[in-house]
């Protein structure tokens, strides 16, 4: 880690940290929430790596006040969370369930006068089981579904959030919950999964409307993006890449702006109209990066045309993957040059790192490998920023240790340690860097 002053950010740039539903809030059965995919999920043996669910998690469903004050002592201006369907309304369709909106509101409103804005993303995977027994994603009901939802929260929330994301990461729901079967809803379509990826465009592209219709605004969606390294320099293997690099960044992108799909994945259940529906107008576009990803062509009796390989030579978290500040900086200007002046600003909506932490002798817990990831990241959106790049935010993934989906409890990503057995809360030496980077910033 370079000793050398953390650069400033511009003017009004704004600091947060993200969690998500079904990874922190436990109270799975409480005040008439419904089951999703990731709790059928993790019920079935084998799924989940130690076995564990989210019926508990970090407990953050009664303990928000508490979760309000390490933010506030953190001193973000915003914290990014997500409301989940299956509390608001539990059957995917009908009635919806106010005591689940009376969380989120009072969330929203202890957010609000600890003068931090709310974030709010509406889909981060959590789709209600009973939508899922009618198809999920596969059915194109279940983007006019996800629009009546987003219009439920915008009435009841849409005076007061200050930043809207529809969806979180539909790539990676598509490739492991669909694609791979790693994540719920655990289908191993390959390729055939393609069909998820338009009725999640299309559910974004609604819920935009129904958002507006509301006065709710700004909007956005959060995608998860990955420089894509090829393994060799033959041909076969910069074919591959190109594949892939379509597949993972411009799949859900390009039609956001008004391309279509491109070249390799046009949609087998495009009807006309939906493309517009889907380049419905943003005010921002949230950016995820973990790493880059390597790959190589695939034997020709592969099922996919890409193999991922490891890319070697870089630091490594618990997660085990490389840890390269500057894809971070690759992905951010790729978008710009990209997309042009079709790219609204953009944040990064998530940014982070798991390691081993657990508290020493004293009950502290150190973890310079997160102040040295965070740094290195943090660098490189300032360069992309001198590059030209319109960045707005940055919200560390994440604000507690949480529940890591099929990897379950064992990975640490939280800039706040969590005592499963206790639910304490201990900040770790990140925390208070962060804290202090947000106060120098922000005097
Ligand atoms: C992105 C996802 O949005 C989040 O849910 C997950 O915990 C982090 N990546 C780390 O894998």
């Amino acid at each position: 880690m370079t000793t050398a002053p953390m650069p400033a950010f511009p003017a009004g740039f704004r600091w947060g940290v993200a969690t998500s539903a079904y990874q922190i809030e436990g109270g799975a059965s409480a005040d008439g929430r419904g089951p999703s995919i990731w709790d059928t999920f993790a019920r079935t043996p084998g799924r989940i790596a130690d076995g564990s669910s989210g019926d508990v998690a970090c407990d953050h469903y009664h303990r928000h006040r508490e979760d309000v004050t390490l933010l506030a002592d953190l001193g973000v201006s915003a914290y990014r969370f997500s409301v989940a369907w299956p509390r608001v309304r539990p059957g995917g369709t009908g009635a919806a369930n106010p005591a689940g909106l009376d969380f989120y509101e009072r969330l929203v409103d202890d957010l609000l006068a600890a003068g931090i804005d709310p974030v709010a993303t509406l889909y981060h995977w959590d789709l209600p089981q009973p939508l899922e027994d009618a198809g999920g994603w596969l059915n194109r009901d279940t983007a006019e579904r996800f629009a009546e939802y987003a219009d439920l929260v915008a009435a009841r929330l849409g005076d007061r959030v200050k930043l809207w994301i529809t969806f979180n990461e539909p790539f990676i729901h598509m490739s492991l919950g669909y694609g791979t079967g790693e994540h719920a809803p655990g289908h191993a379509l390959l390729m055939d999964a393609l069909p998820v990826a338009h009725h999640q465009l299309l559910g974004h592209g609604l819920a935009v409307a129904a958002l507006r219709a509301r006065g709710a605004g700004p909007v956005a969606i959060t995608n998860h993006y990955s420089p894509v390294v090829p393994a060799g320099d033959t041909a076969a293997d910069r074919a591959a890449q190109r594949a892939y690099h379509a597949l993972h960044n411009r799949l859900f992108t390009d039609p956001l702006f008004g391309r279509g799909y491109p070249p390799g994945f046009e949609s087998p259940v495009l009807r006309d109209g939906d493309l517009d529906v889907i380049a419905a107008p943003l005010d921002l576009l949230g950016v995820n990066y973990y790493n880059p990803t390597g790959i190589r062509a695939a034997p020709p009796d592969a099922p996919l045309p890409f193999e991922i390989v490891d890319l070697t030579g870089y630091p490594r978290t618990a997660c085990d993957w490389p840890v390269v500040p500057d894809g971070l900086r690759t992905v951010l200007t790729w978008l710009h040059a990209e997309y042009g002046d079709a790219l609204p600003p953009v944040q990064v909506t998530e940014s982070g790192c798991a390691y081993d932490d657990e508290p020493d002798a004293d009950g502290r817990v150190h973890d310079p490998e997160r102040i040295a990831y965070l740094d290195g990241h943090l660098r490189a959106v300032r360069a992309a920023l001198d590059a030209g790049v319109d960045i707005t935010g940055y919200f560390v993934w994440s604000l507690l240790d949480n529940w890591e989906w099929a990897e379950g409890f064992d990975k640490r990503f939280g800039l706040v340690h969590v005592d499963y057995d206790t639910q304490a809360r201990t900040p770790k030496s990140s925390y208070a860097w962060f804290r202090d980077l947000i106060a120098a910033d922000r005097p």
